[in-house]
């Protein structure tokens, strides 16, 4: 039987990777390598694979254009799913022997504001193969431990979300991903206090925390300048809110 790997290979620290991970790595004969735009990116993923599956072979798929204007964002994202799902599946088909191994290299982990899985799910309703998925160490991971911090307080939940949902607020203790617009800036500052990084994990790495309304102008130039110079940026945030009896 064929089988595809879903592998999470860190948010971008090569020694993150796990064991298990680099195991599956050498299992695969083809690593399929979707072409984003962030070269930056793409090498960082290069370089983990001639570290870890020398003896695969690559083959590099091209990413189908997503509409990000459209107003109706989940139809958007489900016609981009599916034309993913018909680039990957002729290549799972073509590339793909018998009992051959493929894997798919996940930024971070899988199971977080990622669409593999999803995508693989509905190749699956069309060509048969096995699959497995392997955790990888994920960016409010990365996040929590660079600040050296706990991500919950005692007895506390963790909300994980996006930018765009920012926007109705936020609960004690909040991981914000996927935000462009700063929508940390849209808060009330009083009592939250903001760990924010970009970059995590990479030797462009940015740190800063503190309270949000005493930090918040900085982010937003620190990062504003990182991506000018580097041509796109990668952050992650966890906002606090300071317990009354604390
Ligand atoms: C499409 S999601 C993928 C998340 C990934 N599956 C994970 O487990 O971290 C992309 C978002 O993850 C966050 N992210 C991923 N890698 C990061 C890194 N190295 N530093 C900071 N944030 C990162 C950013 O919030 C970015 O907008």
């Amino acid at each position: 039987v064929r089988t595809v790997s879903i592998i999470g290979i860190g948010a971008g620290d090569p020694d993150q990777v796990t064991v298990q991970a680099i195991k599956a790595l050498g299992r695969a004969e083809v690593i399929f390598v979707i072409d984003k735009d962030a070269e930056d990116l793409v090498g960082l993923r290069r370089e983990m694979i001639v570290r870890h599956a020398a003896a695969s072979r690559t083959v590099v798929l091209a990413d189908p254009p997503r509409d990000r204007a459209a107003a109706d964002y989940r139809a958007a994202v489900e016609a981009w799913r599916e034309q993913r799902a018909d680039v990957w599946g002729a290549a799972i088909e073509r590339e793909l022997g018998d009992d051959g191994v493929g894997a798919f290299l996940v930024w971070g982990d899988p199971g977080l504001y990622d669409s593999t899985i999803a995508v693989i799910d509905r190749i699956r309703a069309r060509v048969a193969f096995d699959h497995e998925v392997i955790p990888g160490i994920s960016s409010p991971q990365a996040l929590a431990a660079r600040h050296r911090i706990p991500l919950n307080r005692v007895g506390g939940a963790v909300e994980i979300t996006t930018g765009r949902l920012l926007d109705d607020g936020c609960g004690e203790d909040t991981v914000v991903m996927l935000d462009a617009a700063c929508a940390f800036t849209g808060l009330a500052a009083d009592g939250l206090d903001i760990y924010w990084g970009a970059y995590l994990g990479t030797a462009d790495e940015i740190l800063i925390a503190g309270p949000l309304g005493e930090v918040a102008e900085e982010i937003v130039r620190v990062r504003r300048e990182a991506r000018e110079r580097k041509g796109w940026m990668m952050d992650t945030y966890l906002l606090r809110r300071s317990r009354a009896a604390e």
